[in-house]
């Protein structure tokens, strides 16, 4: 077992290293020489995919949460109204679907039973279904009309890593392959996005080889009872995540919010020394988001909370208030999930080492869960 894990102490951290291979794997020979992509796999033909007016996402837990970061990109590359639902909400309520909606499917295992329910119902509604899935063969693709598959290799740990960047990758791959294909007056930043895309597992690198200080951060707040993470647009589901992923191995309160929300209920939470991570935009290009997230950490520091900042490297704005500065690379603003995901798992990952749970089989929990 211990060869299996390839020298490291748990299945996770293995994952967690791997993945800027596995974001390279998964970028691998679906983008051309000239800077386009070529997703041949996705069968369904590029004029059915002009014809579509809805795209709707459907998927659980770390999956659902990669959706909820692609909808930025999809309505932002592609103008196509995009909605992103829990499998398990989608299927019971009577959705609205036509032959023209387009529903992607997520899910590493390929083989959640809400989620193919999810897709089973929208085939019979007539939609065409795409899956991002990781495991050949599986059911959901089986089922779906085209799958687009993520190159992460086998994921053994219960938390997911590697295979929310790679199905990160894969929603991006999508979104910015739909803007290829229908057009869309973006046409430039999708060729520029495209290159830094193709550089980004680099950058993935980086953010792991300065994880000792978030670590060593993590062990000294193993007796806290909560954690708070907030974060706006893409940064929001990244709160989201990082918040599921220390329920799931800390068994600790942790909850994530749009920082724009604070004022409409959650800033009540705050007191003196609870830990609140933030996810900070880039202060280059959109500023006004980064402004108003500076605003906000210093409205919770004011009322006694601990802050984490994850921001960008060069960020100065954020120095004042940081009581814990965690240093990312510089991405365009869509795809700096890739690079703000990383410090959480390594985060929940250290505090689950530091309560003594289990890292890879946490209680209660299954890998991929097949019945509702
Ligand atoms: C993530 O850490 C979880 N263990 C869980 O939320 C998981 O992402 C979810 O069950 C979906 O699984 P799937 O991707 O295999 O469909």
């Amino acid at each position: 077992a211990a060869a299996e894990k390839g020298g490291y102490d748990y299945f996770m951290l293995k994952e967690i290293a791997e993945q800027p291979k596995a974001v390279a794997d998964t970028l691998l020979g679906r983008i051309d020489e000239a800077g386009n992509l070529t997703l041949d796999e996705v069968r369904i033909s590029a004029a059915e995919l002009r014809e579509m007016d809805k795209i709707v996402i459907v998927a659980c837990g770390t999956a659902f949460h990669a959706g909820l970061i692609a909808k930025y990109a999809i309505e932002h590359w592609t103008r196509i109204p995009c909605e992103v639902e829990l499998a398990s909400e989608f299927r019971y309520r009577d959705p609205i679907l036509d032959a023209q909606t387009l529903v992607i499917a997520i899910s590493q295992s390929g083989e959640t039973m809400d989620t193919l329910m999810a897709l089973r119902h929208a085939r019979e509604q007539g939609s065409r279904v795409l899956a991002i899935c990781n495991t050949n063969g599986s059911t959901i693709p089986r089922e779906s009309d085209a799958v687009l598959y993520t190159h992460a290799g086998p994921e053994i740990a219960v938390a997911s890593t590697k295979a929310f960047l790679t199905q990160l990758v894969a929603c991006y791959l999508v979104a910015l392959y739909l803007g290829q294909v229908r057009g869309t007056k973006w046409g430039d930043e999708v060729q520029a996005v495209i290159r830094d895309l193709s550089r980004i597992s680099g950058a993935v690198e980086r953010v792991l080889e300065t994880m000792e200080p978030v670590r060593k951060l993590a062990r000294s707040l193993a007796d806290k009872n909560t954690v708070l993470f907030l974060g706006r647009h893409v940064g929001y589901p990244v709160a989201l995540e990082g918040a599921l992923k220390l329920k799931e191995l800390a068994y600790m309160h942790a909850e994530g919010f749009a920082a724009g929300e604070l004022k409409h209920g959650p800033i009540a939470l705050i007191e003196e020394d609870l830990p609140v991570v933030v996810v900070v935009p880039s202060p280059r290009g959109r500023s006004v988001l980064h402004d108003k997230i500076v605003s906000n950490i210093q409205e919770i520091r004011a009322r006694g909370a601990r802050t984490i900042v994850i921001a960008e490297e060069g960020d100065e704005a954020v120095v004042p208030y940081a009581d814990h500065l965690i240093r990312i690379p510089a991405t365009p603003t869509l795809l700096q999930p890739l690079v703000a995901t990383v410090p959480l798992q390594v985060f929940a990952c250290e505090l689950a080492t530091a309560r003594g749970n289990e890292v890879d089989q946490p209680r209660n929990l299954a890998k991929s869960v097949t019945v509702e």
